[in-house]
């Protein structure tokens, strides 16, 4: 499922509120992976706002800035849509084949989107085929045409080319099921806490049964409650809440961080009562990532919240990473916000 596809190049470029992580993979064998390429720059604040980009060519020279220190062979990218102008929705409907479903799905789609039908672009993926009722369940995505084209538009601008648009909760799923496969008969959440958007996904069976973006939840709200508790400025607050060698977290900032994660915690464990009361799957485990995943304490405030246990995503748990050519601390540190790009190298046409 995508809004645009082809190509069989492997290069994720996740456009994320705080930055843009590019992530180039090699297929080895039938199933593995094996990473060539890493790159992130930073974006300033209001450079994408909700997912939406505001500032394109801001956009564009970070990606530019991120190839300037790459060689990539290929030019072709699949990026991700996440955020408010992307709408996700399990729907029932009478069972029917995908060629007659994409025919009829604007129609279908009509009464489920809060847009203008004609002013988005609309995808769908045929979950289950139940017999027994004669229905199917069709998991049904909408973007904004204007978001998408503002996508494109920033990455040709640096001279790449977009052949995949998918959506930020799906490429978590694929890089979910490449590394763990050992919970495919599991139902997990799999959870992307970014600079503020947290993508949420319930996958069970490797089905999507409940997906969706939240939007101002993730390490901004963080910052600015440090930002506003001690009348910093926000880069002062953003560096007070990473801290870092030789400058260790400060009480008074550990309070800040301990109260607004229990506010993002209490957002994820909201998500997951809407979800058991569509009479869903027990979930047994929360899987974690995104770069607010490093949050002091924050699996545990998780945990408190949600009574689920919590493990960090590593996106390269089964991706081969060269240690001569990448420098191991930084691949660890890196690697929780870039679980979202790996989900996007690996997926190509027909994935
Ligand atoms: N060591 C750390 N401790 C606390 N927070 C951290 C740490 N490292 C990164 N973060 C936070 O992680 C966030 C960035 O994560 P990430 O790169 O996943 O987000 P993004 O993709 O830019 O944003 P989004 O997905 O919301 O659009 C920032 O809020 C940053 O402050
Ligand atoms: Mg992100």
């Amino acid at each position: 499922m995508a809004f645009l596809s082809g190509g069989k190049q492997l290069i994720g470029l996740d456009i994320g509120t705080s930055s843009v992580k590019l992530v180039e993979l090699k297929a080895v064998g039938k199933r593995g992976y094996q990473l060539i390429n890493l790159g992130t720059a930073n974006l300033q604040p209001d450079t994408i706002v909700d997912g939406d980009i505001i500032n394109t060519a801001a956009v564009t020279d970070a990606i530019k800035s991120i190839l300037a220190n790459l060689k990539l062979k290929t030019k072709g990218v699949t990026t991700a849509v996440s955020g408010h102008s992307v709408i996700m929705k399990k729907i029932n409907m009478p069972i029917t084949t995908d060629e007659a479903l994409a025919e009829s799905i604007q129609w279908e789609a009509e009464q489920y989107i809060p847009f203008n039908i004609n002013e988005v672009n609309l995808d769908f993926q045929v979950l289950e085929r139940s017999t027994a009722d004669g229905q199917m369940g069709v998991f049904l995505v909408a973007a904004k045409k204007e978001l998408i084209n503002n996508y494109i538009t920033a990455i040709s601008d640096a001279g790449l080319h977009t052949t995949i648009i998918d959506i930020g909760v799906f490429a978590l799923q694929n890089m979910f099921e490449i590394n763990y496969p050992e919970y495919i008969n599991d139902t997990v959440v799999v959870i992307n806490v970014g600079a503020s958007i947290t993508n949420f996904n319930v996958v069970s069976k490797g089905i999507p049964i409940f997906a969706r973006d939240l939007t101002q939840s993730g390490g901004n709200q963080i910052t600015e409650e440090i930002q506003k508790g001690l009348n910093i400025s926000r880069e002062e607050a953003e560096k007070r809440k990473v801290g870092g060698s030789g400058s260790p977290v400060t009480p008074d900032v550990m309070e800040i961080i301990k109260s607004t994660s229990e506010a993002i915690s209490a957002d994820i464990q909201r998500s997951i009562d809407f979800y058991l009361s569509t009479g869903g799957e027990k979930i047994t485990k929360i899987m974690l990532s995104g770069g607010t995943a490093k949050t002091p304490n924050f699996t545990d405030s998780i945990t408190q919240k949600t009574g689920l246990p919590v493990e960090i995503i590593n996106p390269f748990k089964n991706v081969a990473v060269n240690t001569k050519v990448f420098d191991v601390n930084y691949i660890n540190e890196i690697a929780p916000t870039v679980s979202i790009a790996v989900g996007l190298a690996i997926r190509r046409t027909g994935n």
